[in-house]
């Protein structure tokens, strides 16, 4: 059943079928997230895309969408909401996005400065994590993973091999990699592999790329601080200059959700 729901005041259709967040994606309005992508399946795992459907709290990115629904965005509770997520994302790992290739095309780092993260607010476990570096054309940084799972998915859903997989439980839950060492030089992560691009962070990262996309270039030092529509999903988009040659084009990014009742002094 096709119809329409209301975003932050803002009608959007959607397709039988649809999630919340991706008929707001494809009418042009971003929802805040970190581990959807509009090429794989529902995972629910960042929680950063939580919203309000007809008063209730819920994952725009597992719920369905229904017609005369009435979903708030961003309204100041939900980012306060968003903040403290990001903060503990920020704690939980090391990112020291000042030393990271990805900075400037980072989720995590977008998402921090668009919900005005300015510390870390809370005590930091600086946690000892391994580096990855076995693979001849990519990096892993597990210092840097976020546990969105995008990897995951991409890797049993588009690329079909089941690369990463997720072990442990509570602060020890980690990504392990399918092969007989657990060392990703030994699996059968390729190259061109969605799951080698995919990361919003800095975990996974092509090597002999640094600096391709030279230190303001990159999206966020393109973006105009003063436009709250872009402020979030701004790492979403494709690097201005060509990404690795094979890699898998994300989609167009849209506008953020709420952006025509958004005034200029939210977020950020
Ligand atoms: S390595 Fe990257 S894509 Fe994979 S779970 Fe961690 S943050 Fe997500
Ligand atoms: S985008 Fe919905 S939980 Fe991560």
């Amino acid at each position: 059943m096709s119809g329409a729901f209301e975003l932050d005041g803002v009608r959007v259709p959607f397709d039988d079928g649809d999630t919340v967040i991706a008929a707001a994606a494809r009418a042009g309005h971003e929802i805040p997230h970190l581990c959807w992508h509009p090429a794989l399946g529902q995972s629910g795992a960042c929680r950063l895309c939580t919203v309000r459907v007809d008063g209730r709290l819920a994952a725009a990115c597992t719920t369905r969408a229904a017609d005369g629904q009435v979903v708030e965005c961003r309204s100041g509770d939900l980012d306060e909401r968003r903040r403290l997520l990001v903060q503990l994302l920020f704690v939980e790992g090391n990112h020291f996005c000042p030393g990271c290739e990805k900075s400037g095309d980072c989720r995590l780092q977008d998402a921090g400065y668009a919900f005005g993260v300015t510390g870390p607010g809370f005590e930091e476990f600086y946690p000892r994590r391994p580096v990855d570096a076995s693979h001849p054309d990519v990096w892993l940084d597990l210092n840097r993973c976020i546990l969105c799972k995008l990897c995951l998915r991409a890797s049993r859903e588009v690329d079909g091999k089941g690369v990463f997989a997720i072990s442990g439980h509570g602060v020890g839950t980690h990504i392990v990699v399918d092969s007989a060492s657990g060392l990703l030089g030994d699996s059968r992560l390729a190259a061109d592999d969605l799951a080698a691009h995919i990361c919003p962070v800095g975990a996974i990262l092509p090597k002999r790329r640094g600096y391709a996309v030279p230190i303001g270039a990159r999206p966020a030092d393109l973006r105009d601080p003063r436009d709250p529509r872009v402020a979030v999903h701004a790492a979403a988009a494709p690097a201005p200059a060509a990404p690795a040659p094979s890699a898998p084009a994300l989609p167009a990014t849209p506008a953020a959700c709420g952006a025509a009742t958004q005034g200029p002094e939210a977020d950020d």
